[in-house]
């Protein structure tokens, strides 16, 4: 049986290096296709032609070295595209769309973690992509010891210890621990959207975790969904009485 979510969801997945979201997204994934919703997996910064030319840029290392401020407005310029090219789309096609990172990114890295005004940051948010934001994001938290180490070894398997997507991997310690405070306090400040997870949890416990928070959150959604349908048909019912 296919399913269609009446105007889609969004799911985005956040955490420091090392943190899982890779695995997690891609298990969620195939549990929630085999329930028949129709899913789409896409990343930031990319997710676009254009949004994977800038990750290039900021995370492989081959285009300079940017000023922090000027990465933002780069990561938005991909994210403008990436909502108005991939996202909005497959959720006016009542996909589930599943993005590994999205916004808080910018505001725990750029912000957080080098020091950016958040208040600058959000008011390049308001100007290019308003107040879209995900239904929902799980962020997957780990102490940044636990956390690099890991990332450092799928590195060295990945790639025979070749350096290459590691342009922000390479930040120090202190760096890695602002981020995660930073992840916090964004979760702190939107406890409807948020759930913090703890990534330290074997790989299934943390997904079964992941899986029930978002059957929830859909069950609340198409309850939402049944309800604002039956108002219509209501208000529709009453139009057509008032008119006799
Ligand atoms: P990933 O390899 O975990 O997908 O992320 C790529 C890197 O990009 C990661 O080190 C975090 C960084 N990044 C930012 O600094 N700001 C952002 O807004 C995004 C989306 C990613």
């Amino acid at each position: 049986m296919m399913r269609c979510l009446n105007g889609g969801f969004f799911i985005s997945f956040e955490g420091g290096e090392g943190s899982g979201k890779t695995t997690q997204i891609s298990q969620l994934a195939e549990a929630l296709k085999a329930e028949g919703y129709s899913i789409v997996v896409t990343r930031e910064p990319g997710g676009t032609p254009e949004g994977e030319s800038i990750r290039s840029v900021l995370v492989q290392r081959d285009g300079g070295d940017w000023l922090p401020m000027a990465e933002v407005m780069l990561l938005y310029a991909a994210r403008l595209m990436h909502i108005e090219k991939v996202i909005k789309p497959a959720m006016e096609d009542g996909c589930i769309v599943i993005s590994d990172r999205f916004s808080d990114s910018t505001l725990a890295y750029q912000g957080y973690g080098h020091g950016l005004p958040l208040d600058n940051i959000r008011a390049i948010e308001a100007l290019t992509i308003g107040a879209f934001k995900p239904n929902l994001t799980f962020m997957l938290d780990i102490d940044p010891k636990t956390g690099l180490m890991r990332s450092h070894k799928q590195l060295i398997v990945e790639t025979g210890n070749k350096q290459t997507e590691d342009r922000f991997e390479r930040l120090n310690k202190k760096f890695h621990d602002r981020l995660r405070q930073g992840y916090l306090n964004i979760a702190k400040s939107d406890m409807e959207r948020c759930r913090v997870i703890n990534a330290k949890q074997d790989i299934d416990a943390l997904h079964r975790q992941i899986k029930n928070s978002v059957d929830t959150a859909l069950k609340k959604q198409s309850i939402v969904e049944n309800f604002k349908t039956s108002l219509q048909q209501e208000v529709r019912i009453s139009e057509i009485d008032g008119k006799r």
